[in-house]
C-alpha cells in the first residue's frame, strides 16, 4: 500500500505534503513532488494537508489519473533520476528531472 501524487501538484509544489512526512518518502522534482512507493508507510498524513487535494490512496486514485501511479515509481527508476530508494529525502535528493508524463504535461 502506498499514495500517490497526481496532475494537481504539476507546478504548484506547495510541499506542505513534505513536511509532515514521517518517513520522508516524498522527493522534489522539477514541476512536482513524487512519493517513492516502496518508502511510504501508508499513514495517510500527507492527504489533508495538500491545498489542492493531489494526493490518492494508490488503489483509490480517479481513472483519469491512474498514469501517475507508475510516473511516481518511474521517478526513481533508471530512466529518471536512478535513485531507487534513497531512504529518505535529504537535501541531495532534489531533482530537477521529471517523469516523462509530468515533464511532458501541459502548462496549466
Ligand atoms: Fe504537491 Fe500538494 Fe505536496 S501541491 S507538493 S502534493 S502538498
Amino acid at each position: 500500500m502506498f499514495y500517490v501524487i497526481t496532475s494537481a501538484c504539476i507546478d504548484v509544489k506547495d510541499a506542505t505534503c513534505k513536511t509532515v512526512c514521517p518517513v520522508d518518502c516524498i522527493y522534489e522534482g522539477g514541476r512536482m513532488l513524487y512519493i517513492q512507493p516502496d518508502e511510504c508507510i501508508n499513514c495517510a498524513m500527507c492527504v489533508p494537508v495538500c491545498p489542492v487535494n493531489a494526493i490518492y490512496k494508490h488503489d483509490e486514485v480517479p481513472a483519469a489519473e491512474q498514469a501517475f501511479t507508475a510516473a511516481n515509481a518511474e521517478f526513481f527508476g533508471p530512466g529518471v533520476t536512478g535513485w531507487g530508494e534513497p531512504g529518505g529525502a535529504g537535501e541531495e535528493y532534489k531533482s530537477e528531472l521529471d517523469a516523462p508524463l509530468v515533464r511532458d504535461y501541459p502548462r496549466k
